[in-house]
C-alpha cells in the first residue's frame, strides 16, 4: 500500500489521489460535469435531502469509497426512486463514475471528491436511509488499526445521520477487519447486528453486483463478509 496522504490533522488515511493520467473525455467530465453534481460543503445542508436531487425520490443511500463505481451506477440504475450520494477522493475512480453517470443518464446521484468524513459532519441529523462501505481499505498491520474507517468517532457519525431503522451495510475480505468492525458494532448502543444465522453474513446482500476490489479478493483465494448493522 502507498504511504497515505492525511487529508487533515487528525483523520482520514487515503491512498493515491491520482493515478495515471486522464483521457481528455474523462478530464472533461471532471471539470464539467462534477462541478454541477457536487455536494457544495460550504453551504447548509438543505433539511430535506431529497430536495438535492432534480428527480424526486423517497430514500437517501451513501455510498463511502466508492473506488470503480460498479456498485453505485448498479444500485442508481435500478433504484431511480433512491437518490444516491456517492464519496471517493480518487480522481480516476471519480471520472470513470461520471462517465458511467452521463452514458447511463443517471438523474439520482450526488458526490463528493474528498474525505468521507466531511460530508458525514455535513448531513442533517437522521437523514439518511442507509449507509455502504463496501470493502473499505484494510489496513492488515495491526499498528495501522486505529487508521481503518470503521471507528467509534465515525459510527456515531453513522449513528448521527442515519434515520431509525437505517441500514448500514459493510463488506469485507479481511478477516481481522470483519471482527473489528463486529466488535466496535457490538460497543456500540446505536447498531444492532441482523444477522441471525450463519448464511446472513456469508450471503452477498440482496441483487449484489459485485465489486472491482471483491474479483481481486476472489482471484486472491480470499471469501468476504457481508454485515448489515440496524440503527436502533
Ligand atoms: C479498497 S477500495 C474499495 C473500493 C470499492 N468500494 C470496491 O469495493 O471496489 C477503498 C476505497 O475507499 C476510498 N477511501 C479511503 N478513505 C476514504 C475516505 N476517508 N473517504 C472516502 N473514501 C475513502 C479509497 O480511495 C478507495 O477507493
Amino acid at each position: 500500500m502507498t504511504e497515505p496522504r492525511r487529508a487533515r490533522a487528525t483523520e482520514a488515511f487515503f491512498g493515491r489521489r491520482k493515478g495515471k493520467p486522464l483521457r481528455e473525455r474523462q478530464a472533461a467530465h471532471l471539470e464539467h460535469l462534477l462541478p454541477s453534481l457536487r455536494l457544495d460543503l460550504a453551504q447548509p445542508a438543505p433539511a430535506e435531502l431529497t430536495t438535492l436531487f432534480p428527480q424526486p425520490v423517497k430514500r437517501i443511500r451513501l455510498e463511502i469509497g466508492f473506488g470503480g463505481g460498479e456498485h453505485l451506477v448498479h444500485r442508481a440504475a435500478e433504484d431511480p426512486a433512491t437518490g444516491f450520494i456517492g464519496v471517493e477522493p480518487f480522481v480516476n475512480s471519480m471520472a470513470k463514475l461520471l462517465g458511467q453517470i452521463e452514458a447511463r443518464e443517471l438523474a439520482n446521484v450526488r458526490l463528493y471528491d474528498d474525505d468521507a468524513t466531511q460530508v458525514l459532519d455535513w448531513l442533517p441529523d437522521a437523514s439518511v436511509d442507509h449507509i455502504d462501505l463496501l470493502y473499505p481499505d484494510p489496513w492488515p498491520k495491526r499498528k495501522h488499526w486505529k487508521r481503518r474507517f470503521v471507528s467509534k468517532l465515525n459510527l456515531d457519525r453513522f449513528a448521527r445521520i442515519l434515520k431509525p431503522g437505517g441500514l448500514f451495510c459493510f463488506a469485507s475480505d479481511i478477516d481481522t477487519y470483519v471482527n473489528w468492525t463486529l466488535i466496535h458494532c457490538r460497543d456500540h448502543a446505536a447498531f444492532e447486528w441482523t444477522a441471525e444465522k450463519a448464511a446472513d453474513w456469508l450471503t452477498p446482500f440482496a441483487g449484489w453486483p459485485s465489486t472491482r476490489y471483491e474479483a481481486k479478493a476472489r482471484r486472491e483465494g480470499r471469501s468476504s463478509a457481508y454485515l448489515t448493522f440496524r440503527r436502533v
